[in-house]
C-alpha cells in the first residue's frame, strides 16, 4: 500500500513520504540525527563493516548527504522509518539506483524495535516505490555472510540466492535478487 492508498490526506505528509498506516517513512531531518545516531548499535556496525562506532558529526554529514540526492533525485533515495503509535524513529531503508532497471535495496532496524515486522513493511512500501517511481524491475539485497536476520527478510520478500561476492570489508556478501513482479503482497 502506498500513500495514496491509505485515506491519509496526501497534504499532511512531507514529500516522498510512503506510509501503510502503521509506519511512515520520510527523509532524515537534520534534527533526527541525535536518535539516528541513539539507534546505532554493534549489530548494525557489525553487518555494516563500520570501522567504529559513530559520531554526530558523522550521522549530520550522512543526513545532508541524503537531503541532497533527494533534492536532485539522485540515485539514493533514502527514508528513516517511523513507527506511528508511537511516533518514533525505528530505522532506516534505502534504494540505489545501480542502472539497468536495477536498484539495491538496504534496511535497518534500531535495537529494541526488532522483529516487530517494521522491516517488512518499510521494505514493501520501497519495493512499490522503486517498481513505479524509479522504473525497476529488479532488486538486488547484499548481505554479509552470517546476517540470518537480513537474509530471512530477504528471502520473505521473495528474494533468490544468486551468488557470492567480495565486500568491501573482506568478507563475503551473499547476493539475493527480486523480480518485482515476484514480489509477495501483504494481505
Ligand atoms: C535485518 C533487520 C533490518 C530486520 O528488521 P526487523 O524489523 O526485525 O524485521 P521484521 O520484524 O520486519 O522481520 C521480517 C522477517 O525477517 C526475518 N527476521 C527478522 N528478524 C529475525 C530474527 N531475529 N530471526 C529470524 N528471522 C528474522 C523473518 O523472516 C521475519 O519475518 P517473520 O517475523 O514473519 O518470521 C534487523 O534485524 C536489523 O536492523 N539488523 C541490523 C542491521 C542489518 O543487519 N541490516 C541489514 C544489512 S544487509
Amino acid at each position: 500500500m502506498s500513500r495514496g492508498d491509505t485515506g491519509v490526506v496526501e497534504d499532511q505528509l512531507p514529500e516522498h513520504s510512503l506510509t501503510d498506516g502503521v509506519v511512515t517513512l520520510r527523509p532524515l531531518a537534520t534534527n533526527d540525527a541525535p536518535a539516528w545516531l541513539a539507534g546505532e548499535d554493534e549489530e548494525q556496525r557489525r553487518w555494516f563493516e563500520a570501522p567504529r562506532p559513530s559520531q554526530l558529526s558523522d550521522v549530520e554529514q550522512f543526513i545532508t548527504d541524503c537531503q541532497e540526492s533527494w533534492r536532485t533525485m539522485g540515485n539514493h533515495r533514502h527514508w528513516g522509518i517511523w513507527s506511528l503509535d508511537p511516533d518514533v524513529l525505528v530505522g532506516g531503508v534505502d534504494l540505489r539506483a545501480l542502472g539497468n532497471d536495477e536498484v539495491n535495496l538496504s534496511y535497518l532496524v534500531f535495537p529494541g524495535q526488532r522483529r516487530r515486522g517494521f522491516a517488512l513493511r518499510a521494505t514493501h512500501l520501497v519495493l512499490e516505490y522503486a517498481g513505479t517511481t524509479m522504473s525497476a524491475q529488479t532488486v538486488i539485497i547484499k548481505m554479509l555472510s552470517g546476517n540470518e536476520y537480513s537474509r530471512n527478510l530477504a528471502l520473505a520478500l521473495g528474494a533468490l540466492y544468486v551468488g557470492d561476492e567480495p565486500s568491501d570489508g573482506g568478507a563475503t556478501f551473499h547476493v539475493l535478487r527480486l523480480r518485482l513482479h515476484d514480489t509477495p503482497r501483504e494481505e
